[in-house]
């Protein structure tokens, strides 16, 4: 349960939540992003988890596992496959802004952000993302790191990590709201947060918000299962899920809560974009008593989170590449951080050269980041959730679901068998401009 509480606790609560939140208009984003949470997200991460302890494999073959057991078609293998490859491709840009986190570590450390004006941390935002050179190096650095935990798979120890990284970035994210009480806009930023003000909310908006739901749960792409496969038989699936999906709220909630007043007593824009953090937080880490430590302890604390996500996003590729390419543990992994590494390029350069080079309106890293959090994912949850509620025998997913109750069994299986699967869809087609 921590390793997974590491998986899904990462950039997507304190990064990507609250700069989505602002571009879509706050209240009413947050309240979809919460209902998917809740109906989506928690019954496929119970058939997550559910699946990957019955297969007990890397989810390829956990799925074509399950296929054969079920009498069904090893098509489903390729659900497996499609995960690995959005693994990777989310991989490509999350090492970028993992990069960004750890120049912020240095720069906290500094004491840059002492006495600056919101202008001032603004533009010092802008000389890192407007220099690819800087961003290559510290996106290489974060990912040489990561694949170095990877190869010699020494994930335990990072688990170990967890243990007390996550509570205290808990904690840690308490002491910013605490600050944040005291800046004089809170009720601004709270106001912002839990107004329900549907005119704000696009079609685009509720598939950003069911995408992220997805993304910040580490779901649709088999990184749940892999961690279902190591849970003991008596532990309970429903309580480990719903453990995992609170805690990772709360600190989406929190970091919002933190950031919001900040932006609104600074006169910022919610809607900047992804460099909303970077805009923000460091403010008050120049103003706050102890700044430049909470700073620096801050973005540490992040880029753990950070770490220990990235592997859970690569895990599966280089699982597949030892199972079915025979490579060494190290070699896999060499070749997986290598060609993420080269894709993460493409984000380096779209923030800065590439700019203006727009697919479909879209810059390189907006458009890897769409295709995967709002297609990939809901897609392959969708299909998780067909695979548990019909193709499995019910016996099967009961036994392995370990829920006790015959009622809260028969909720789960409604849940993932109609809801889920038609919200994901009317979600697409609502997008799609069809509904
Ligand atoms: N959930 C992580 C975050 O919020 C990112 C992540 C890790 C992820 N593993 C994943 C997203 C698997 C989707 C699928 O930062």
């Amino acid at each position: 349960m921590l390793a997974a509480t590491g998986s899904a606790v990462g950039l997507g609560n304190i990064w990507k939540f609250p700069y989505i939140t602002g571009e879509n208009g706050g209240g009413a984003f947050v309240l979809v992003y919460l209902f998917c949470i809740a109906a989506i997200g928690i019954p496929i991460m119970m058939a997550e988890v559910m699946l990957g302890r019955r297969g007990r494999q890397s989810p390829v073959n956990t799925m074509a596992y399950l296929a054969k057991e079920a009498g069904s078609h090893k098509v489903w293998k390729y659900l497996g496959w499609m995960g690995v490859v959005a693994g990777f491709l989310i991989l490509s840009y999350y090492s970028v802004i993992a990069g960004w986190a750890t120049a912020y570590v240095f720069r906290a450390a500094s004491g840059v952000f002492v006495g600056q004006t919101a202008d001032g941390i603004g533009s010092l935002f802008n000389d890192l993302i407007s220099d690819p050179e800087k961003l290559l190096a510290w996106h290489t650095i974060f990912m040489v790191s990561t694949m170095l935990v990877v190869s010699r798979g020494v994930t335990h120890g990072l688990e170990k990590a967890v243990r007390f990284l996550m509570p205290s970035l808990f904690i840690l994210l308490l002491v910013m709201v605490g600050y944040a009480l005291n800046s004089g806009s809170f009720s601004e930023g709270v106001d912002f947060l839990f107004t329900f003000n549907f005119d704000a909310l696009t079609a685009q908006g509720v598939l950003i918000a069911m995408g992220h739901a997805f993304f910040t749960l580490s779901l649709g792409m088999g990184a749940i299962m892999v961690y279902g496969s190591y849970l003991d038989k008596e532990i309970s699936v429903a309580k480990t899920s719903m453990g995992i999906a609170c805690a990772d709220t709360a600190v989406a909630l929190l970091a919002g809560l933190a950031i919001f007043p900040i932006v609104f007593a600074s006169g910022l824009e919610p809607g900047s974009g992804p460099g909303l953090i970077f805009n923000t937080l460091p403010i008050a880490f120049g103003q706050m008593l102890g700044g430049t430590f909470f700073g620096t302890l801050f973005f540490v604390l992040l880029v753990f989170a950070a770490w220990s996500s990235a592997i859970s996003l690569i895990e599966p590729l280089v699982a597949w590449l030892i199972e079915k390419k025979g490579m060494t543990r190290i070699r896999a992994s060499v070749w997986s951080g290598m060609i993420t590494w080269v894709l993460g390029i493409g984000t380096v350069l779209s923030f800065n050269n590439w700019a203006e080079n727009k697919i479909y309106g879209m810059t390189f890293f907006e458009l890897v980041d769409f295709l995967t959090a709002n297609i990939m994912l809901p897609l392959g949850g969708l299909l998780i959730a067909l695979f548990a509620g019909w193709v499995m025998k019910r016996e099967h997913s009961k036994d392995e679901l370990a829920i006790g109750s015959t009622l809260w069994f028969q909720l789960w299986l409604f849940l993932v068998r109609f809801v889920t699967p038609i919200g994901v869809i009317v979600v697409f087609l609502n997008a799609l401009g069809l509904f």
